[in-house]
């Protein structure tokens, strides 16, 4: 099935490999976002085991399977976190959310549709894994960024994820973003195997925009359900991924 994009500038976050730092990315990139008076909204699309609002400590009255369910107006379900910040929350444990059909699929595309001009980004935090609903949210958006880690394991999901997405969905273009770095050597070693496989087996081109270092600031801030560019701005980890954001308009 074609899917059609969305208007305001949106952006999938998947990784492939579950664990990797995804939800904790869109979260704060998101909030880094709000910083240049952008209004975003985060869409939880991890729908089997949603979290986003689980880390900011929200309180969820409608999450996007309560909507579907009764054809409520889909603002009914938005939360909003901050003043530029809405979270459409996911459910949790429910299995039949983790693969939508064709007709949920495009229910699910109306009700952001509904909503996505209240936005200038729109942040789709995917769950892990190669599962319809994850590879249905690349196409939606106009950009992916795959986070991935220097663990061997994490280099090879996220190279199945992109040979699954170009060779069967048409995506040819991902955005790297190398999260749990100890080291710029190391860094530098995982970017460019990554780059130089799918370089030399799927004749892609990957973009590197940029890296976040393993930071004890990111775990206490998950703890205490605080996002770490706010609770330690001064952070490794926060200071990367403002700058991440800053160079939103690099995406491929
Ligand atoms: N840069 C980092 N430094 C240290 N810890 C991190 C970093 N990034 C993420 N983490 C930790 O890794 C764990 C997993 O992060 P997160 O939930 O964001 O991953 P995920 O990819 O969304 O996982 P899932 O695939 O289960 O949805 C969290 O406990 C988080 O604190
Ligand atoms: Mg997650």
């Amino acid at each position: 099935m074609a899917v059609s994009r969305i208007t305001p500038l949106t952006i999938c976050v998947t990784s492939g490999k579950g664990g990797v730092g995804k939800t904790s990315f869109s979260v704060n990139f998101a909030i880094a976002l709000t910083r240049n008076n952008s209004r975003v909204l985060v869409v939880d699309g991890d729908m089997g085991l949603a979290n986003v609002d689980v880390l900011l400590r929200l309180s969820v009255k409608n999450n996007i399977r309560d909507i579907m369910e009764s054809g409520a107006d889909p603002r009914q379900a938005l939360v909003f976190a901050r003043p530029n910040l809405a979270v459409l929350p996911g459910s949790s444990g429910v299995p039949e959310m983790v693969a939508l059909g064709d007709r949920q699929q495009a229910r699910l595309a109306g009700f952001i549709r509904a909503v996505a001009s209240d936005f200038d980004y729109i942040i789709i935090d995917t769950a892990a894994g190669i599962g319809s609903s994850v590879l249905w949210f690349n196409q939606l958006a106009d950009h992916s960024i795959l986070i991935l880690s220097p663990d061997p394991t994490s280099m090879t999901d996220a190279y199945a994820l992109i040979k699954l997405l170009s060779r069967d969905h048409g995506i040819n273009r991902f955005n790297l973003v190398l999260n749990f770095v100890r080291g710029v050597r190391e860094g530098n070693h995982s970017i460019d195997t990554i780059k130089s496989v799918t370089q030399r087996f799927l004749n892609l081109e990957l973009s590197h925009l940029g890296s976040i270092p393993e930071d004890k600031a990111v775990r206490k801030a998950v703890l205490d359900q605080a996002p770490f560019i706010e609770q330690a701005p001064g952070s490794k980890a926060a200071r990367a991924v403002s700058d991440l954001a800053q160079r939103v308009h690099m995406l491929i």
